[in-house]
Order: structure tokens, then C-alpha cells, then sequence
């Protein structure tokens, strides 16, 4: 099954069980001032969950595009984490709730009508005390209890509002996917066991400080992810193989002129610009435009470190731009706005990736000799007023700084990066208010 068709399959499905299929929202949120991107399926419904809002139907089902940031720097290393992914869902806004929400999950999974997949692979994990789910699991489904595993930390919430305890179904890839500890299991870090489906049992409105609050009804929020489930069904050893991005690494690849999979730094620099090329492509033509704050800044960023992994593997000239058509030969069919905007959005990416080299070609080589410097003193921790003078003087983005220096087994005085990061703020503040004052004379 290809990613279009899988996603295709789940939407069907779900329209079977009388869900309203709607488009994905845009990763610009609307009216929630606690995100900055969208990063999961539920997000726009939040006033559905709240009842704030009524729905069109009480049963809603979504591919909805997502960006994550917070595992930027496992991008690549691992075989699941990305920036830009999307996230299949199916909702329930007060209508049905755990039993069904349960069933037709494990339908949609197992039944060979559909993904056909092996239950006794699967692993299921439960919220410490849900004795609900756990009978449900057991008693329903027919999961072994060794296979039901109670999880303390099975809550989940993103910002602030609807939230709630989870239950998450797992493949087991095989030990030959594993970390090879004897401890490893279901929620190990290594690539062993893959969540690939969380259903959320949202009952609780999280407020601003931090009080939960018990909703009027109770709703299910699903988080699936369209690439983890399509390397299973490809049997691909990670997501980076899928239809839904290895066209991106073979374009790197060629534009490189290196091999993917004859070496690891490779690859991670591979596999780092293909999710990066994901994630600008989308989030511009969203409406996204790179920026110094907010989520122009996380674009910047992106777009930023796929340069520097394309430079790491010796790529001196642009290369982006190009990359613009091969995401949307990919996406373009989920997503045909983004054909439409093709030419928005390469110009976008070829201005910014041109200004970043520019910064980029500078400010390296002073870090370059400040790391051969540091080296030759015998010295592994660069001054924080070193690493800022670099991100004032020249832009250069100090999270890079940071990553460059780790992969030299350097790291940065933070304490004295953020005094001189206050100290110059000080100085801007103190400048703003002495033209302040001439003003007013
Ligand atoms: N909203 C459920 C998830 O992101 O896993």
C-alpha cells in the first residue's frame, strides 16, 4: 500500500463508521495563542472538544499536517522522528467513546480487509488506573494481559485545553530492531517497538495554570501516524524508505553524489534534508514566511539546518530549490494547493537559502578556527561570549553553533551565551528609551 493509498484507506474506513471527512486545517493555528504550529490532528477542534463550538457532525475523521520541533535533533538519527508529518485521526466530539473508538482501531489494523497486519505483534499500553480500557483490551479484543501494559506517564496534551489519559497500540519490529538491552520494551527509545496509533480519551480542559477540569463529555482524539504505519506495511527498516519521502533521498543523494546507506553521517544528513524539505515546502505554503521569531523562526531554522546537511556532505551550491517539485510529487496529491503555490514557494526557499549562505560561509570559518584554537589549547567548552558574538555580529544561529560544536565533542558555556544575550538586550532596551526620550523633547 503507498502512503496515498493507506491514507485514502484509513479516510474511507472511518467514513464507513459515519465520520465526516474534512481536509487537513492549516498549520497556522486559529485563535490558540498557546501553539505556534499545528502539531496533532485534534488541535483545531479544540472549542468541539470544550463545547464551545458545535461540530457539523459529531464524528469527524482528518489527515492533518504537522510540525514537531521538539525532537528536531533526533531527525535522521532515529527511524521515526520528523519535523513535518501527518497525523491520521479520527474524532469523536461527545458521541462515541473507549468501546468503539478501541474496536474499530484494532479493526482497521488486523482485518484483512484492511491493513491485515499480525495481532500478535501488536502491544497495547493503558493509563496507569484504566480499568476500563484495560477490560475493553482484554475482555473485547481478546489482547493477552502480557500484552496490555499499564503506563504512568499515558496522558496526553498539547498547549492548553482538551486533554486526557491515552491508550497507544505498538508494533514489535523484532529483536533484530532492538537496542539489544535486556531491559528493552514496549516504550524503549530504541527502534524496536513503534507506537503507532494513540487514542486519546479526552475528558479533562487544561487551563493556563495547569488545572484540569473535567469536560461536560467525554470524546476521543486519535493520533496515528500516516508514516510510521506505511514502513510497516512497505516493511521498510524506517520511514525515511516510505514512498513518502525516499524520493527526497534519492534526490539528495544524486544532488550530493553520495550513496544513501553506505554511510551513517550520510545518511543522517540525508534523511535530515528530506524532512526538512517536507516540513518548509508545507509550512510556506501554508503562509509561513522565514523570520527571526515565532514560527517564521522555526521555518528559518528548518530550512537552515537542511543547508548545513547538504554542506556536510559537500553540497557548495544551492540546492533546495529543486526539491520544492519532488516534495510535491509526493504531496500533491493529499495536498493540490501546494502545485498551485509552486512557484511561491521556490522563490521563498531560493532567496532565504541564498541569504543563509552568505551568513553561513562567515560565520564557519570563525567557528572553525575557534574550535581549532579550543582543540589546540586542550580546552572542550567554548565561552558563551565567543558562541554570541557569533550569533550577534554575524547571525549565525546559536542552536547551530551548538550542534556544530557537540559534533566535536565541545560544548557551550551557556551561562555566559545568555548573560551576554541579556546584557545586549539591556543595551537595545536602554537605546529604545533614550530615542524614546529625544523623541518626546
Ligand atoms: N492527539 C493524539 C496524539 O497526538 O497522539
Amino acid at each position: 500500500m503507498t502512503g496515498n493509498e493507506l491514507r485514502n484507506a484509513y479516510l474511507e474506513f472511518f467514513r464507513s463508521k459515519d465520520h465526516l471527512v474534512l481536509p487537513s486545517y492549516s498549520l497556522i493555528p486559529e485563535n490558540d495563542p498557546s501553539l505556534l504550529l499545528i502539531g496533532a490532528g485534534m488541535a483545531p477542534f479544540k472549542p468541539f472538544f470544550t463545547g464551545k463550538m458545535k461540530p457539523l457532525h459529531p464524528r469527524i475523521v482528518t489527515s492533518q499536517k504537522c510540525i514537531r520541533t521538539g525532537d528536531i535533533e533526533n531527525v535522521g538519527r532515529t527511524a521515526r522522528h520528523h519535523t513535518f508529518f501527518e497525523m491520521l485521526g479520527n474524532f469523536s466530539f461527545g458521541d462515541y467513546f473507549k468501546r468503539e473508538a478501541i474496536a474499530w482501531a484494532w479493526e482497521f489494523l488486523t482485518d484483512k480487509r484492511y491493513l491485515n497486519l499480525p495481532a500478535d505483534k501488536l502491544w497495547v499500553t493503558i493509563y496507569t488506573d484504566d480499568d476500563e480500557a484495560h477490560g475493553i483490551w482484554l475482555n473485547d479484543i481478546k489482547v493477552p494481559a502480557e500484552r496490555i501494559i499499564r503506563m504512568e506517564d499515558n496522558f496526553w496534551e498539547i498547549g492548553t485545553g482538551p486533554c486526557g489519559p491515552c491508550s497507544e497500540i505498538y508494533v514489535d519490529l523484532g529483536e533484530h530492531r532492538g537496542c539489544g538491552s535486556a531491559d528493552c520494551k514496549v516504550g524503549c527509545d530504541c527502534d524496536r517497538y513503534l507506537e503507532i496509533w494513540n487514542l486519546v480519551f479526552t475528558q479533562f480542559d487544561r487551563d493556563e495554570a495547569g488545572e484540569y477540569t473535567p469536560l461536560a463529555k467525554k470524546n476521543i482524539d486519535t493520533g496515528a501516524g500516516l508514516e510510521r504505519i506505511a514502513s510497516v506495511l512497505q516493511n521498510k527498516p524506517s520511514n525515511f524508505e516510505t514512498d513518502l519521502l525516499y524520493p527526497l533521498i534519492e534526490y539528495a543523494a544524486k544532488a550530493a553524489s553520495v550513496e544513501y546507506g553506505k554511510s551513517d553521517k550520510t545518511d543522517v544528513s540525508l534523511k535530515v534534508v528530506a524532512d526538512h524539505g517536507r516540513s518548509m515546502v508545507v509550512m510556506i505554503g501554508d503562509g509561513v514566511l522565514p523570520s527571526n521569531e515565532g514560527r517564521g523562526y522555526v521555518l528559518r531554522r528548518i530550512l537552515r539546518r537542511a543547508v548545513r546537511h547538504g554542506r556536510l556532505m559537500g553540497m557548495e551550491k544551492p540546492f533546495l530549490v529543486p526539491l520544492v517539485d519532488v516534495v510535491i510529487g509526493i504531496l500533491g496529491a493529499a495536498y493540490p494547493d501546494l502545485a498551485v503555490k509552486r512557484d511561491y514557494i521556490k522563490t521563498i526557499i531560493g532567496l532565504e537559502e541564498e541569504r543563509f549562505r552568505l551568513t553561513l560561509s562567515q560565520g564557519m570559518e570563525l567557528l572553525g578556527t575557534l574550535i581549532a584554537d579550543l582543540q589546540e589549547a586542550g580546552k572542550d567548552v567554548l565561552p558563551g561570549e565567543d558562541a554570541f558574538k557569533l550569533y550577534d555580529t554575524f547571525g549565525f544561529p546559536w542552536e547551530l553553533t551548538r550542534e556544530i560544536l557537540a559534533e566535536n565533542g565541545i560544548s557551550l558555556e551557556q551561562e555566559g551565551f545568555e548573560r551576554a544575550m541579556n546584557e545586549q538586550r539591556e543595551r537595545a532596551r536602554a537605546a529604545r528609551s533614550d530615542n524614546n526620550d529625544n523623541g518626546a523633547m
